[in-house]
Order: structure tokens, then C-alpha cells, then sequence
């Protein structure tokens, strides 16, 4: 059976540069508190009216390709990781195939919607259409477009200091080279905590799951009219929600649980690890794992200062930094880990 193998690694960051003391313009915070909680410096946003998530996506998918040395009519399958869609449907992948110009129909587009963790589940739905034969190229990217929608002002703070705009992705062939490929991926969820990270209206709930949620419903309306109410607008609950401490408190734990998870499935300890890239979520909970784990400086690599966290990019974009760094080398033992929204966490182990 053949493995998958990371052929090709590219990443697109839009131009503009936000720095914490440009949020100070728009809410009560400061460069002292972001850089202390969060280890955020800067992050980028797009130009309103130039750039999606879908067009972030394909100038790192054509990066992706060109680093792997195929066209992107050699795609035979796309993985699309993304919370902050072009569309509420259809999703993104269909829409990345456009933008690529590949009008060739023989080919698969589907759309992930695993938050911090999709581009890792994307890559082990990849790893197992490669090893079954069923695909040679598979395209995975992940990309966000998180500044139209986060809450600028003071009540939104929380959550709208951590994210930023960008995209990464790779190419994934089957290799049966022994010193290469994925050697496992693990996927966890606990849909206990669903609301604790979320953005759930406007949504089909209909206000059902009654647990103390502002889900902003119009008890009035009986049919149709309680999708988008008032109540969601004024009240702006279509803005990101989340219960930071709790979720810092789950990642902290999660976080090493499933790296040491994959290296002992493996053989391997933390020293063997030539590096990890966490997903970009706060720098003081990578520092946190990295502690845990013993490992040193150059075992880890962390942008989050100059992205923020932009969520199903943040793991392809560091890859890429990574490799034109010189930090990512060919035969490394590189393990991929996320934790966020669901709660679900993952982790990836390959040699690149
Ligand atoms: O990738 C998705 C997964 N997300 C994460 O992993 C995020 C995990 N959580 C975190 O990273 C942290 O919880 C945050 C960075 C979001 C927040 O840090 P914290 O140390 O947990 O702060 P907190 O939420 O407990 O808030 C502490 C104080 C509060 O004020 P009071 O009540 O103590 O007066 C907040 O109102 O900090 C205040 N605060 C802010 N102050 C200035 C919250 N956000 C800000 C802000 N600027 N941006």
C-alpha cells in the first residue's frame, strides 16, 4: 500500500498589516495585553472587495503545486478547510476548482468545516483516499477570511485581537519511498463544549437546544423568520463566541495528549521529534506544550506573532514558512497538532 507524501507546500498571507495598537483605534485593549495573553504582535486582513478565502486559497494552492512540480490540471481531488466560507453553500472546494481554472469534471472537491483542526482531518481523509489508490494529487488547503465578521468593538475583544486572514496548502502524492509519507493521524472530538467556541446564529436550530444560549430566536414567528431576527443583528451574534479560559484550559491538555499519543503509537519519543508545528492558536500555549514536552527552540515552530490565529491555515502557512526557513528539511520526523472549536483535536505524524 502506498503512503502519502507531502510534495509541495505553498501559503498566500494578504499585504495588509493590522498591529495590536491599530485595534486600540477601534476597541479598549493594548499592544501590552495582547502581546502578554497571546503572544501576538500583528496579523493581516484583506482588502475588502479584493480577496476571499477562496482566492487566498488559490494563490497558496498554485505556490503548492509549483513547489511540487505538477499543474494544477494534475489535481485529481480537493480538500477545502475553512470556517469562514465564501458562501454558506456551496462551499469553497468547487469554488477553489473555478478560480484554478480546472474544468476538467473528473475530479472531487469536498468542504471541511472542523475549524482549528481541519486542515489536519483533511489530511488524514487524504492520507486514506492515497492509500487506497483512489487518488495522486490531492490539493489540501486551508484558508480563512476571519475579519469581515469579528466583532471590532470592546464587547468583541476577546476573540477579535487572536484571528487573522491567510491560506496555505499542500500537495499529497502516494509515495512507497520508506524514509517518507504519513506514519499515522489521530482524530478526537467532544461535542459537549459545541457553544463554547462558536458562531451559532444564524443557524437551522430553531433555538432548541435550550442550554442557556443566546441563540438571538423570535419566538413569534412560527414559520420562516427566525433564521436572521433582530435580536441576532443587535444583539451581534453572528460575531465569534468563545469562552477563552475554558477553551485554553482543554487545549493545554489536549495538545500533548495527542502528540505523545502518535509518537509512542510510532516508537518514537519527544526527542525524536525534529519538529513540531502546532496549530497557531495562542504562543503561550504552544510555549506551554513545548515545556510539557521538553523540547527545545528549534523542535517548535511558531508564526502566531506576525498571523495571529488564522485557524485552518495557521498549520500549512507555518509548513511553508517552515520549509523556505530552512527549518522544514526532507526526512524530518514532523508531527502536525491542533485543538479548537467542537472541541476537537488531531495530530499528524509524517517524514516529510
Ligand atoms: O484556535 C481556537 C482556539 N482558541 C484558543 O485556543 C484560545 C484559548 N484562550 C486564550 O487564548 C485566552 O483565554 C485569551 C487570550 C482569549 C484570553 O486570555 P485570558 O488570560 O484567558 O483572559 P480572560 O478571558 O480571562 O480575561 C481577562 C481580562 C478580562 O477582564 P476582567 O474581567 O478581568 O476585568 C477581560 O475582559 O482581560 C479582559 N480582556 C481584554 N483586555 C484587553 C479580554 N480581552 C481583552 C483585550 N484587551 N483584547
Amino acid at each position: 500500500m502506498p503512503k502519502t507524501k507531502i510534495a509541495g507546500i505553498g501559503h498566500h498571507v494578504p499585504e495588509n498589516i493590522y498591529t495590536n495598537d491599530d485595534l486600540t483605534k477601534y476597541m479598549e485593549t493594548s499592544n501590552e495585553w495582547i502581546v502578554e495573553r497571546t503572544g501576538i504582535h500583528e496579523r493581516r486582513f484583506i482588502t475588502k472587495g479584493e480577496d476571499t478565502t477562496t482566492s487566498l486559497g488559490a494563490k497558496a494552492a498554485k505556490m503548492a503545486c509549483e513547489n511540487a512540480g505538477i499543474e494544477v490540471d494534475e489535481i485529481d481531488f480537493i480538500i477545502f478547510a475553512t470556517l469562514s466560507p465564501d458562501y454558506y453553500f456551496p462551499g469553497c472546494g468547487v469554488l477553489l476548482q473555478r478560480e484554478l481554472g480546472i474544468t476538467k469534471t473528473e475530479i472531487g472537491a469536498l468542504d471541511i468545516r472542523n475549524q482549528c483542526t481541519g486542515f489536519v482531518y483533511g489530511l488524514s481523509v487524504a492520507d486514506q483516499f492515497i492509500q487506497s489508490g483512489m487518488y495522486k494529487n490531492i490539493l489540501l488547503v486551508g484558508a480563512e477570511v476571519h475579519s469581515v465578521a469579528l466583532d471590532f468593538s470592546t464587547r468583541g475583544r476577546n476573540v477579535s485581537v487572536l484571528f487573522g486572514d491567510g491560506a496555505g496548502a499542500v500537495v499529497l502524492q502516494p509515495t512507497t519511498e520508506e524514509n517518507q509519507g504519513v506514519i499515522n493521524t489521530e482524530l478526537h472530538s467532544d461535542g459537549t463544549y459545541a457553544e463554547e467556541l462558536s458562531v451559532i446564529s444564524p443557524g437551522s436550530h430553531s433555538g432548541v437546544y435550550n442550554r442557556e444560549v443566546n441563540y438571538g430566536f423570535d419566538e413569534e414567528s412560527d414559520l420562516g423568520g427566525f433564521f436572521i431576527t433582530q435580536t441576532i443583528l443587535d444583539e451581534g451574534l453572528f460575531h465569534p463566541h468563545m469562552n477563552g479560559p475554558l477553551v485554553f484550559k482543554k487545549a493545554v491538555v489536549k495538545f500533548p495528549e495527542v502528540i505523545v499519543s502518535a509518537l509512542k503509537k510510532a516508537g518514537y519519543e519527544s526527542n525524536d521529534l525534529d519538529l513540531l508545528i502546532p496549530h497557531q492558536a495562542n504562543l503561550r500555549i504552544s510555549q506551554f506544550v513545548q515545556k510539557v514536552l521538553k523540547l527545545r527552540d528549534d523542535q517548535v515552530f511558531n508564526n502566531i506573532q506576525r498571523y495571529g490565529n488564522t485557524t485552518a491555515a495557521s498549520i500549512p502557512i507555518a509548513m511553508s514558512e517552515a520549509l523556505i526557513e530552512g527549518k522544514l528539511k526532507r526526512g524530518d520526523l514532523v508531527c502536525l497538532a491542533a485543538f479548537g472549536a467542537g472541541f476537537t483535536w488531531a495530530s499528524a505524524l509524517f517524514r516529510f
